[in-house]
């Protein structure tokens, strides 16, 4: 009987987790890296050179790439972004490439749904389109050492 019970438990737990999982990618829209492209480590080369060396990392900040279109390239460390201070105006749709300096960072702009993983080597792409004016919170939301809870920044739309 006591099996029994356990068995549910188990089933129900399990449950849990896989709508966890299916809320974060379908709601939160978390976005792990894909096959957009890797940060290519040379012998001898540390992580942190071939990242200023890779396009367009060697030049963070934010692009216009047409009407309305921009780049945004966004490098992670402990503990800061840079470019430091993004503007974006309204109605732009911005295309985020982000990789990390070193460890996993977070990069997660408040009330929007862009939620992305920064991870050394990794190439992480994300769309999004602001639509609304306002100052953005940038948070770095994977937990990464003695200055992780600082590691948060403010965006403006004008
Ligand atoms: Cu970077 Cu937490």
């Amino acid at each position: 009987k006591r099996e029994r019970i356990y068995l549910w438990i188990a089933t129900v737990m399990l449950g849990i987790f896989m709508m966890a999982i299916i809320y974060s990618t379908l709601v939160l829209s978390i976005r792990i890296p894909s096959d957009k492209g890797k940060i290519i480590v040379k012998p001898g080369e540390s992580l942190v050179q071939s990242v200023f060396q890779t396009p367009p990392f060697d030049h963070p900040g934010l692009y216009k790439r047409g009407e309305k279109e921009y780049e945004l390239v966004i490098v992670g460390q402990a503990w800061a972004f840079n470019p430091a201070d993004i503007e974006i105006p309204l109605n732009s749709t911005v295309r985020i490439k982000a990789t990390s300096l070193d460890l996993q960072h977070g990069f997660y702009i408040a009330s929007t749904p862009v939620n992305i993983m920064l991870i050394p080597g990794e190439i992480t792409v994300l769309e999004y389109k602001f639509k609304k004016a306002g100052s953005y919170r940038i948070i770095c939301n994977e937990y990464c050492g003695m200055l992780h809870h600082a590691m948060t920044k403010c965006a403006g739309l004008p």
